[in-house]
């Protein structure tokens, strides 16, 4: 069968079984930007926004997401137009094989969001609690967040304001 989806401020019908997941879906379309970890709900390399929230895509039946509002990473930002928070895990050195980083970009959007951009080190701890890294020590990616909050915060750019959704 065939549902609308709205990702990332498009709306298109794509194709699924009743009982496949949404991030089954967005893969099978060429969202392979929201990547498969572990399939379980714990590692967080699948999460995309719902309604602006935080979810693990491979723990959501596509189903059930019909006239929600879904944005994968691109949606936030793209390597040729990249959101402020992007550019502030690259400066930090935080992304190295880069696998987690899409599920890391979008708890960081939801954490800044959620705190108008002026996280403590305990919300950010909190917000990145489920994504995991088989890469890093968390240290970069913690400071990664830190610097976006700050860039956030001081610049007057429409990009660094994270109520643009
Ligand atoms: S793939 Fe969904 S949480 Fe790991
Ligand atoms: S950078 Fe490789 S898993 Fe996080």
């Amino acid at each position: 069968m065939k549902i609308p989806f709205n990702i990332n401020s498009r709306v298109i019908d794509l194709e699924l079984k009743p009982n496949e997941t949404l991030l089954s879906v967005l893969r099978n379309n060429d969202y392979t930007e929201v990547k498969c970890g572990c399939n379980e709900g714990e590692c967080g390399a699948c999460l995309v926004l719902l309604n602006d929230k935080p979810v693990n895509s491979c723990q959501v039946l596509a189903m059930s997401v019909r006239d929600k509002k879904i944005k994968t990473v691109k949606g936030i930002g793209t390597i040729h137009l990249p959101h402020l928070i992007q550019k502030a895990f690259v400066e930090a050195g935080a992304d190295q094989c880069g696998f987690c980083s899409p599920g890391m970009i979008i708890a960081s959007y939801s954490i800044l969001k959620e705190t108008d951009n002026k996280p403590t080190k305990e919300d950010i701890k909190r917000g990145l609690d489920g994504n995991l890294c088989r890469c890093t020590g968390y240290v970069k990616i913690v400071e990664a967040v830190e610097k976006a909050a700050t860039l956030s915060a001081e610049a007057k750019t429409p990009e660094a304001v994270c109520s643009d959704m």
